[in-house]
């Protein structure tokens, strides 16, 4: 059977970094560590209001990572500019609002309308494999699909939150989710809210051929460091 990739979501370590604006600890040795960890992917959100990552990061986990690098931004032109000049492996689109602690939801893709069409032929013309942050929601993701994007990313936060007699629904989405972008010829990715605890059922959805985790990750790297970290997850999503 088809591996899953890891990629690992290091704003976690800027996070904890910036509660003290200092220079520690410092997300782009986190990348390092992940990569020797495991991983197979360093994911990042550089926001538009560098609440976390700061450009400087970007640039680095750029020039240092040795696996695939994916950018996660919001359809910006500022964002568009610095993605085209970091070019990394993937970009992630999502939404983003300044009051939210994380991304919440996904885009909504009709309503972006133009700015998400023309955002996907830049950076596709720039050599980047472009992704769309959805809701396993079908009308968005034939939306995704008419809009050239090669990638979803689909959004597990309501499988992640789900309570008991919710949870077999929430999965059935995900997985007719993934099932139709697949048809469609899209790429899939999945993320939020996974931890060691409910990732399993997900690494059962066949199509997804990606995991972006982050917080409980770093949260388990507190205590038992950051390669082990990985290297634990990286075990758990073994098909
Ligand atoms: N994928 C996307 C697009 C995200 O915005 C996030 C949150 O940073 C993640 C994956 C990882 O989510 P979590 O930190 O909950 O694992």
């Amino acid at each position: 059977m088809n591996r899953i990739r890891l990629g690992v979501n290091v704003d976690h370590v800027a996070t904890i970094r910036e509660a003290r604006k200092t220079t520690e600890p410092d997300p782009v040795a986190a990348a390092m560590l992940a990569e020797q960890g495991g991983a197979d992917q360093i994911t990042f959100h550089l926001r538009e209001d560098r609440r976390h990552i700061q450009n400087r990061d970007a640039r680095l986990i750029m020039e240092m990572a040795q696996t695939l690098v994916n950018l996660e931004m919001a359809a910006t032109p500022e964002m568009q500019e610095i993605a085209l000049a970091l070019h990394p492996d993937s970009v992630t689109l999502v939404p983003e609002r300044r009051e939210e602690v994380t991304t919440e939801g996904g885009l909504d893709l009709r309503r972006m309308g133009e700015r998400a069409s023309q955002t996907v032929k830049a950076l596709k013309e720039g050599g980047i494999s472009v992704a769309a942050f959805l809701t396993p929601d079908l009308s968005q993701i034939k939306e995704a699909a008419r809009l050239g994007f090669d990638a979803v990313e689909i959004h597990t936060g309501e499988y992640a939150n789900a309570t008991r007699d919710e949870v077999e629904r929430t999965i059935m989405a995900v997985h007719d989710a993934a099932k139709a972008a697949r048809k469609f010829g899209m790429h899939v990715h999945a993320g939020h809210g996974l931890t060691y605890h409910n990732v399993h059922p997900i690494v059962g959805v066949a199509d997804i051929e990606e995991l972006n985790i982050g917080h409980s990750i770093i949260s388990r790297a507190v205590f038992v460091g950051i390669e082990r970290a990985v290297s634990e997850m990286v075990q758990l999503i073994k098909r």
